[in-house]
């Protein structure tokens, strides 16, 4: 049987690389196989793109210059990784997908969502997330945490209006797929967050085995 794709989206911040280990953590209880992974990024060419995208450059780089490289890093990374993991029965779990360029390309750049949508036909077609988790924050609370950390890369280093349109593009999504979007409030303490994303990951399992909860 075919494995599922499960994604998980937010700003810097909100604590996805811990949920990330939480839904890791949830479908090894589960006895599931799966493969982790991130984006940009996960094979070697799409990590050598992510280290162009993301370095700090005095160059501008225009919005559909950052969508074309995430586009780049995404084919090689569907091709070569995903398609072959998912066919082979194993899930995977991907940090960041197609919903980031949306919301970063997109909504913090300010690129068509039309443009997004053409690349994305073209370079995953029918395959979306069968699970996306959107950890949602204030980027006011999310960028004082991400602060914390050290050295800013391009997107690290946007401001809190960048990051307000990326959020509000990111909830938008959600609104209009809410079959496969679950929104958990980052905001929380972090107990109470991991608990709802393994929650979550829990429901999508069930219903997977199964079908729908009557
Ligand atoms: P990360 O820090 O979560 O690994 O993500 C790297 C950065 O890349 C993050 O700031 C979001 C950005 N990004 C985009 O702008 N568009 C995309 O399509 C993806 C996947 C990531």
């Amino acid at each position: 049987m075919r494995g599922r794709f499960i994604t998980l989206e937010g700003i810097e911040g909100v604590g996805k690389t811990t949920q990330v280990a939480t839904v890791r953590a949830t479908l090894e209880a589960l006895g599931r196989r799966f493969h982790g992974t991130r984006e940009p990024g996960g094979t070697p060419l799409a990590e050598d793109i992510r280290a162009l995208v993301l370095a700090p450059r005095i160059e501008p780089v225009p919005g559909s210059a950052e969508l074309l490289l995430m586009f780049a890093a995404r084919a090689v990374h569907v091709a070569n990784l995903i398609e072959p993991t998912l066919a082979a029965g194993q899930d995977v779990v991907c940090d960041r997908f197609t919903d980031a360029t949306y919301a970063y390309q997109g909504g913090g750049r300010g690129v068509p969502a039309a443009a997004v949508a053409a690349l994305e036909a073209i370079t995953h077609g029918g395959l979306q997330p069968d699970l996306t988790l959107l950890l949602d924050a204030p980027p006011a609370l999310a960028l004082q945490r991400a602060n914390r950390r050290s050295a800013a890369d391009r997107f690290e280093a946007e401001t809190l209006a960048f990051f307000e349109r990326v959020r509000a593009a990111y909830l938008a999504r959600a609104v209009a797929e809410p079959q496969r979007f679950v929104v958990v409030d980052a905001a929380q303490p972090l107990a109470a967050v991991s608990a709802a994303v393994a929650r979550a990951v829990q429901t999508a399992v069930v219903t997977w085995t199964h079908g729908p909860v009557p």
